[in-house]
């Protein structure tokens, strides 16, 4: 499928990532539909859209969104709790929990139930793509990519996108489309079996280990890393303090 026509996108899982997924996917114009388990996850989900910190009433009152395009971009924003409610979707972005089972049988199941020509992404921190494509059909492999956020969706740029040898150029090039349609700062990187991560947080990994063997040698204290890292190259917080350890930084 070409960018030109995707205009529905569905969201599998509307938790942190998912909700600001479809959220961004709504302000740039797509139809969205997310699905998760129940009624009550939709509900908060949709709450955490439209009223929270980060969330479109915010936008509004920072001048991030027009107030006129408040109630399209809500009503653009659907909810279903069954994957038959994906089976129309120009492409779907994976945002479930990261377990490489639950992922491989999530799109095992979609394979079988959105239209063919449909693009798949998951939106795994590290997982190799292949390995969550294992169950797919190799025609769909030709329309599967990476697609990592970075949290909190609205206000973080980052998108990885992240193919496998399968993956067409017409797939990876739709793909970086919808994300920088979307607002996003797109890196193109390449599916490496055997590793997790891909740029983010591999280089992220490798900067912790180093940060990690100067403590435990009792070269440094965690203090001193942090207020190296913060004030020498600019990092908004360290490895160790409080505010380091928020999982985003790891994601
Ligand atoms: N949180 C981060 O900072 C971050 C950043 C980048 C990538 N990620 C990745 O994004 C993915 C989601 O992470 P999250 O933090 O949003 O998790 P989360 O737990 O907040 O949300 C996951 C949602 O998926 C739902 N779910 C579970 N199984 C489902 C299914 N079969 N169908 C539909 N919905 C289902 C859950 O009910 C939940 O609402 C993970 O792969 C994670 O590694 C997370």
């Amino acid at each position: 499928m070409r960018f030109e026509d995707v205009h529905t996108i569905g969201v599998l899982g509307g938790g942190v990532m998912g909700g600001g997924i479809g959220q961004v996917m709504a302000v740039a114009g797509y139809e969205v539909v997310i699905r998760d388990l129940t009624e009550e996850l939709n509900e908060k989900t949709r709450h955490t859209i439209v009223e929270t910190r980060f969330g479109l009433k915010r936008a509004v009152e920072r001048n991030k969104l027009a107030a006129d395009d408040l109630e399209p971009t809500i009503d653009r924003i659907q909810f279903t709790t069954e994957v038959s409610g994906l089976a129309h979707v120009d492409m779907v972005i994976e945002a479930i929990p990261e377990k490489l089972e639950l992922k491989q049988q999530a799109f095992a199941e979609l394979d079988t139930v959105v239209k063919p020509e449909a693009i798949f992404t998951s939106n795994t921190s590290g997982f190799v793509i292949a390995d969550i494509a294992r169950d797919v059909s190799d025609t769909r492999k030709a329309s599967m990519a990476g697609m990592h956020f970075a949290s909190p969706v609205p206000a973080m740029k980052m998108c990885e996108v992240i193919t496998m040898p399968e993956t067409t150029e017409e797939t990876a090039a739709a793909v970086r489309a919808v994300a920088e349609r979307a607002g996003k700062i797109v890196s193109m990187v390449k599916d490496a079996p055997g590793t997790y991560g891909f740029i983010l947080n591999r280089v992220f990994a490798a900067a912790r280990r180093e940060a990690d063997k100067i403590v435990e040698a009792g070269l440094a204290t965690k203090e001193d890393v942090d207020k190296a890292m913060i004030h020498g190259r600019n990092w908004p917080v360290g490895f160790y303090a409080s505010r380091g350890t928020r999982t985003g930084w790891l994601d």
